[in-house]
């Protein structure tokens, strides 16, 4: 990969990516293969995208790898997926490890299957004390089931009405003490949220661009930075410059 002129970097850089990576499926029928090959395709690109992401500087990645309605696809994808996920597992994480990618999972691990949960807590510990890019993998997640699941963990620890509020709510997510994502990118021309950081997302900023996930690259990246680095976050206020004209 060429190396990326740190001249050449957009002047505001997000915190936070989190990328819902789609089109894998669209992908392969387009070249007449079947989805899984797409499938494996697009952990090929996330490996490309991990390393682009630590040269922009960015700090924290989400993915989406599986959301909790997926599990409504034919068997043999979600069982081709699973093995997938774990063989990503076997052959990336050592690689990781040596990029200081600290990883973190989002979602419901107990759902899943036994061995694979035991890969994924490993993978977790191993990596806990690397700080060079946080990357949060939202796998079995469902931004609906993480508000339910902190509305009753709640619940369970006695929490009164009026200790509720923004915060706590926050500390009870999946993602306690990952700052909300400045920017949420969706590949494949999808114009939708499906379930995704619904609680974390609110003031994100989006960016659809039109390419399936495994061809979102290097390139594509820096032009969704770019994009950004133009946006106005106003945060429901106005705008700054009217602000000093009133
Ligand atoms: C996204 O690609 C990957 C997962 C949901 C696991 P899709 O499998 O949704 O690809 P399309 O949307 O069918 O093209
Ligand atoms: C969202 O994509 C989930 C992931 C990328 C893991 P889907 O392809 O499952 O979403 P819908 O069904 O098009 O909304
Ligand atoms: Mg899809």
């Amino acid at each position: 990969m060429e190396p990326i002129d740190q001249n050449d970097l957009p002047e505001i850089v997000p915190t936070h990516i989190a990328i819902i990576m789609d089109g894998n499926g669209r992908w392969a029928l387009a070249r007449g293969l079947p989805r899984l090959a797409g499938h494996r395709a697009g952990t090929e690109n996330l490996r490309r995208v991990i390393e682009a992401c630590i040269e922009f500087g960015i700090q924290y990645l989400t993915i989406y790898a599986f959301s909790t309605e997926n599990w409504g696809r034919p068997q043999e994808e979600v069982q081709g997926l699973m093995k997938i996920f774990e063989d990503v597992i076997d052959r990336e994480l050592q690689e990781l490890h040596d990029q200081g990618v600290q990883l973190r999972h989002i979602g419901r691990l107990d759902q899943l299957d036994p061995v694979f949960q035991e890969k994924v807590l490993h993978a977790l510990e191993y990596t806990r004390h690397n700080r060079r890019l946080v990357l949060v993998v939202a796998m079995n997640y469902g931004g609906r089931d993480e508000i339910v699941n902190a509305i009753q963990r709640m619940i369970q620890d006695g929490v009164s009405a009026d200790e509720v509020d923004y915060d706590l709510v926050s500390k009870y997510l999946f993602t306690a003490g990952v700052p909300d994502p400045d920017l949420i990118i969706r590949t494949s021309g999808e114009l939708r949220g499906s379930n995704f950081l619904i609680w974390q997302g609110a003031y994100s900023e989006w960016y659809f661009p039109p390419v399936y996930w495994p061809d979102f690259d290097k390139d594509q990246l820096r032009l969704a930075l770019e994009e950004y680095s133009h946006r106005e976050r106003r945060y429901g206020r106005v705008a700054a410059a009217k602000d000093e004209q009133s």
